[in-house]
């Protein structure tokens, strides 16, 4: 078996808008500057550690216990946004390539360092379109770290120089090839040069199975 891993935010749906505003919102009542450039750097990093990368801008020392009330004001924003999603918000090329590589004999699974993976499938109709799920429920590192990659391929069965992960952040075509699998960089990350395929929408996903090293492609998988 040979298996591809999904990055969940960025790549299967877009939920970036949802945690600009609601960072956003906290940041405000903080009175802290934030603004679409800091966003950016929060691609992909855990909850708990996007918060400290907000408060770099922020004059002062807060509680671990601010800290978690923080937290949860901006995730609780966040699922109220989320709830604004439908199966609307999956776009064909990506249903269409989940598709074609399950009929080519791929396992699928997601890898994404956010808690709420299962809740934003689950909105969007996609729980069942996944062999696995790793996200941040289960993991202990955030990426770059690859115990999220590590542990897809453990739900799956299938050893890491099988598996190929899809990721738009940096930080986790860093985690991907930490974990000893390939990785390809889309949106974002199709400028990062450690990425060892770069595509620009998941429809060129299908197309790159040839290019693959051979212990990630299956014979036929064209058909
Ligand atoms: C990642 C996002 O998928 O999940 C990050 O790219 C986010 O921006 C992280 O901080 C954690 O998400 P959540 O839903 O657990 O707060
Ligand atoms: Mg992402």
């Amino acid at each position: 078996m040979k298996a591809f891993i999904f990055d969940l935010d960025g790549v299967i749906v877009f939920t970036d808008k949802f945690h600009y505003q609601a960072w956003k919102k906290m940041a405000d009542n903080m009175g802290i500057y934030f603004d679409e450039t800091i966003n950016n750097r929060l691609r992909g990093v855990s909850r708990a550690e996007s918060l400290e990368i907000i408060l770099e801008k922020y004059d002062g020392t807060l509680s671990d216990e601010k800290k978690a009330e923080l937290m949860e004001e901006k995730n609780n924003t966040y699922r109220e946004l989320l709830k604004t999603m439908d199966p609307e918000d999956v776009t064909d090329a990506v249903r269409n390539t989940l598709k074609k590589l399950r009929e080519a004999g791929y396992k699928l699974a997601i890898g994404s360092s956010s808690k709420n993976a299962k809740f934003i499938l689950e909105r969007v109709g996609l729980l069942d379109a996944f062999d696995a799920i790793s996200d941040g429920t289960n993991i202990t590192r955030s990426k770059p770290d690859p115990e999220v990659f590590v542990k897809a391929g453990e739900l799956l069965g299938i050893e890491a120089s099988k598996c190929v992960v899809v990721e738009d952040a940096y930080a986790g075509i860093d985690a991907a090839k930490a974990a000893g699998m390939e990785a390809v960089g889309i949106g974002d990350a199709s400028g990062y040069d450690k990425a060892d395929y770069k595509i620009q929408t998941l429809e060129e996903l299908p197309g790159i199975v040839e290019n693959l090293s051979e212990s990630c492609k299956i014979e036929d998988s064209q058909n």
